[in-house]
């Protein structure tokens, strides 16, 4: 950036001081994750875990994708603070410089990093998702980054976070409101929490903006035409789990179809901020090409709108593909039963949107003597991938109480049966593997017919003949 537009941002020092850093809350008044959460040190804790998870049972598999997903794209904050510090005239010189700017970036980040940690907390006990795929996903996005476009322009970096963080008040806000229709109301304060924090941080945002065509309209205008031609992108759209090629668009078709962030909001923020602005009145300081730039921004969001609804008008004369996509994130199992010779017997895949790594393990273990039973094989190996439950067995007792109910259930369904629990890894049985990934998939078939396999699965149980029933996750 110039030196000149540097000056502006120096001159607007003071000006920040009074009318941004009066929307940051301080500390001692702020809500922090806990006060939303299960208390560790409750005799009651044990009972808090269960209400949590009653509560969100109603709530579908999808939701926790999209959850899931608002969850990975706040906890990649060091991203957007390494970026907001890329900004020429507002980044902070020294990690703890006393400019405004960047006692505005680092109180922010501050009241951000809340946002993911609460809702990591309540997705880990919730138990719907799988925690270290999503986990994983993280860390791969931060080590990602994003690329916003800002070619080191604050003019560029307000607009931006103006945009992002009016979309994540509505994104919030709609992920409370669905909370609240399937019934779970303290999932609903969570997100509404969340969503105020996003609202306060967009009126500081804007206010900034809001100054600057005040001060420069002409640089202003043009930052806001370049930045919407360059199409605002989502922060997490170089999201990976170490598996979809594809994730963050799977994501984003998954945000679309529950309406929590739509093309129409897109457009509607838009309109919005042009009419915050003031944009279509600028009169004074505008060059042609200015004039341009407001003429392009001005005329965009009814642009949307019209190639929105005739994308809507091709789907509904087309028809929709709906397909269940797979995601990592969401549990799923399956296993496959083979005679002494290692022949094909059966197979099942299971989809369980609700459980915890060892709950999984077990329900999958509970389908696979299911199966036995309905195919009368009263004498088995079981092969599980989970060392721990294979360890439950040996010892017959289960040691996570909450899995007590479900234990008990699983010990009534074996009885009269000789059963043998092994352990083995889960490389160890592809065709396992590979049912519980359709699992994982959405998948709920029982096979009992060879010929009824997937093809590929056909090939890799004729290969791999171990002559056990193996159970996956
Ligand atoms: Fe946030
Ligand atoms: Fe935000």
């Amino acid at each position: 950036m110039s030196p000149q537009k540097m000056e502006i941002f120096k001159s607007l020092e003071s000006w920040a001081e009074q009318n941004m850093l009066m929307h940051l809350k301080p500390v001692e008044k702020c809500w922090q994750p806990s006060d939303f959460l299960p208390e560790t040190e409750s005799e009651e804790f044990h009972e808090q875990v269960k209400e949590l998870r009653e509560s969100c049972k109603e709530l579908p598999d999808e939701y926790f994708v999209v959850l899931a997903g608002d969850m990975i794209t706040e906890e990649a904050l060091p991203t957007y603070q390494s970026v907001m510090n890329s900004l020429d005239g507002v980044r902070d010189e020294t990690g703890a410089s006393l400019s405004p700017w960047a006692v505005w970036i680092r109180a922010w980040t501050a009241e951000e990093n809340r946002h993911g940690d609460l809702l990591n907390k309540y997705l880990y006990l919730s138990g719907r998702v799988d925690m270290k795929q999503i986990e994983k996903t993280i860390q791969y996005l931060i080590g990602s980054g994003m690329d916003p476009k800002f070619e080191n322009n604050p003019y560029n970096g307000f607009i931006y976070t103006s945009f992002q963080e009016r979309a994540t008040f509505i994104s919030h806000g709609n992920t409370a409101k669905l909370a609240k229709d399937h019934g779970d109301v303290k999932l609903a304060q969570i997100c509404g929490t969340i969503a105020a924090d996003e609202k306060r941080h967009e009126i500081a945002y804007t206010k900034v903006v809001e100054k600057l065509f005040e001060t420069d309209p002409e640089e202003t205008i043009l930052a806001l035409a370049g930045m919407m031609k360059k199409k605002l992108k989502i922060p997490s759209h170089l999201m990976y789990d170490g598996q979809d090629d594809n994730l963050f668009k799977h994501y984003y078709a998954a945000v679309q179809r529950l309406g929590v962030y739509t093309v129409k909001d897109y457009a509607g923020i838009l309109e919005f901020l042009v009419g915050r602005w003031n944009v279509e009145k600028l009169e004074s300081g505008l060059s042609g090409e200015g004039r341009r730039a407001q003429d392009f921004v001005c005329g965009l969001p009814l642009r949307i709108r019209k190639l929105e609804e005739k994308s809507m008008e091709r789907t509904k004369k087309h028809g929709c593909i709906t397909s269940t996509v797979p995601f990592s994130w969401i549990f799923g199992g399956g296993g496959i039963l083979r005679d002494a010779n290692g022949y094909f017997k059966g197979a099942f895949t299971s989809h369980y949107g609700i459980g915890s790594n060892n709950r999984v393990e077990l329900k999958a273990l509970f389908d696979g003597i299911r199966l036995c039973k309905r195919l009368s094989y009263s004498s088995v190996i079981i092969e599980s991938d989970s060392k721990i439950v294979v360890d439950w067995f040996r010892v017959g007792k289960c040691t996570l109480w909450y899995l007590w109910d479900f234990w008990d259930e699983c010990i009534q369904e074996m009885q009269g049966m000789n059963v043998q629990i092994v352990h083995q890894y889960r490389e160890g049985n592809q065709a396992a593997d590979f049912l519980a990934k359709l699992g994982e998939r959405g998948s709920n078939v029982i096979y009992e017919e060879f010929h009824e396999l997937p093809r590929l699965l056909q090939g890799i149980v004729r290969i791999d003949r171990s002559g056990l029933l193996a159970i996956r996750h």
